[in-house]
């Protein structure tokens, strides 16, 4: 049967992404596809590697790592002063735990006084809870809000939640299980009405969808490389608001949060006035050229168009789902549904591999399959997804 002609903006960035000729990958959420212009950026850095030894950290390496910030500041409408480069989400939230000192005076203006306790949903990451959970001897005590229907957590939770003993709301733009994207400007709103940071972890979200952390009033968002924004592992980006900077003074440090580093002083650690000041020490500079790639990429098409068509392979597939007698769970209304469609199976592990033996890559996570189409797929990869799953499923 003759395939339909794929959508402009899918046809004319296919050839970018080789991987997309071996498998039918449905898994962006999980990793997204390595593109020819991430190869060609890891490729220059290992021959500046070759040709220049240490000087490439002055002569080039520190100016790649600006250009990422520049790039991850515009795609979520901040200033590169306000991004520092880190290894990991983990990394980068026990940076900033490190800096809210809890139980000393050291204690941030924006906690005064003692506010032990860090809101975050079940929806969340889990590094997200097990971050303020590892910091109960500190005296952090996390308060976890329950889902209704492992989808959402409304508001009102959020609302109830937050009060004068909060320090911090921890939580996540785009819900990692269900695709849900949050209202991140009116949980930061009520937050701030308490007197309380706002942090969002924003991994599943940047790339994939409009972030504008200044009208969202957060203090923090953290993003990365490895899905939506196509850059791989090894790498995120943690902006924090300009004003909030100088109040936090890291315990989790390094020779790279010092003003000048270059100093090598010993005696005195004085440190940087800008993002900076949270990264602890030297990035995995491949990761750098890798994530530059990606988001020149997501730059050049634009995450407004992005949306639009991840969103419409999004209602395809859900429609096709359901056309072939499956259940998907996901949000009812579309604009708040991001990139993410659970399916909950029987034996989630089983189908993945099943499929996986046909061609065709997805995720699960407990109870269900996670399918995630991006720009790059078509519609007729969602119905072999589709066809791929009913054949495994009726076995
Ligand atoms: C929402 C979210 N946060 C964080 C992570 C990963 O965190 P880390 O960079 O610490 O591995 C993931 C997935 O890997 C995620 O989906």
């Amino acid at each position: 049967m003759p395939q339909p002609t794929p959508h402009p903006l899918t046809a004319r960035w296919r050839s970018e992404f080789p991987g997309l000729e071996r498998s039918v990958y449905m898994n962006t959420c999980s990793l997204g596809q390595l593109s020819r212009r991430s190869m060609d950026g890891m490729q220059r850095f290992q021959e500046q590697w070759l040709s220049y030894g240490a000087s490439a950290w002055y002569e080039l390496w520190l100016g790649e790592m600006a250009d990422a910030r520049a790039r991850f500041a515009r795609l979520i409408n901040a200033q590169p002063h306000e991004i520092a480069i880190l290894p990991s989400v983990g990394v980068a939230l026990s940076v900033i735990g490190s800096s809210l000192h809890f139980s000393s005076p050291l204690r941030p203006f924006a906690l005064q006084p003692a506010r032990p306790e860090v809101v975050v949903t079940e929806l969340d990451f889990p590094t997200i809870p097990y971050q303020w959970m590892a910091r109960g001897e500190e005296g952090a005590e996390l308060r976890l809000l329950a889902s209704p229907d492992r989808v959402q957590v409304p508001l009102e939770s959020f609302a109830q939640a937050i009060g004068p003993r909060t320090g911090l709301v921890a939580t996540t733009h785009v819900l990692f299980t269900s695709g849900w994207v949050q209202d991140i400007a009116a949980i930061s709103a009520l937050a701030h009405a308490a007197g309380a940071l706002c942090l969002v972890d924003g991994y599943q979200a940047a790339g994939q969808i409009p972030v504008d952390v200044v009208a969202a009033g957060v203090d923090v968002y953290i993003s990365g490389g490895l899905k939506w924004l196509l850059g791989g592992p090894g790498i995120v980006f943690m902006y924090v608001r300009e004003e909030l900077i100088p109040q936090l003074h890291p315990t989790t440090t390094g020779w790279f949060a010092a003003k000048d580093m270059f100093k090598f002083n010993p005696e005195r650690f004085e440190m940087a006035e800008d993002a900076r000041r949270f990264e602890p020490g030297t990035p995995a500079v491949a990761a750098v050229y890798a994530a530059n790639g990606g988001m020149a990429i997501i730059e050049e098409i634009g995450v407004q168009a992005i949306r639009a068509r991840t969103a419409e392979l999004d209602v395809d597939l859900i429609r096709r789902l359901r056309a072939a007698g499956l259940e998907p769970r996901i949000p009812a209304d579309p604009a708040r549904h991001a990139g993410i469609v659970m399916l909950p199976v029987e034996n989630p592990p089983a189908v993945v591999t099943g499929l996986k033996e046909r061609g065709i890559i997805i995720d699960y996570r407990p109870g269900a399959l996670r399918l995630s189409p991006y720009f790059y797929n078509t519609e007729a990869e969602n119905q072999a997804l589709v066809d791929g799953i009913v054949e495994v499923v009726n076995g």
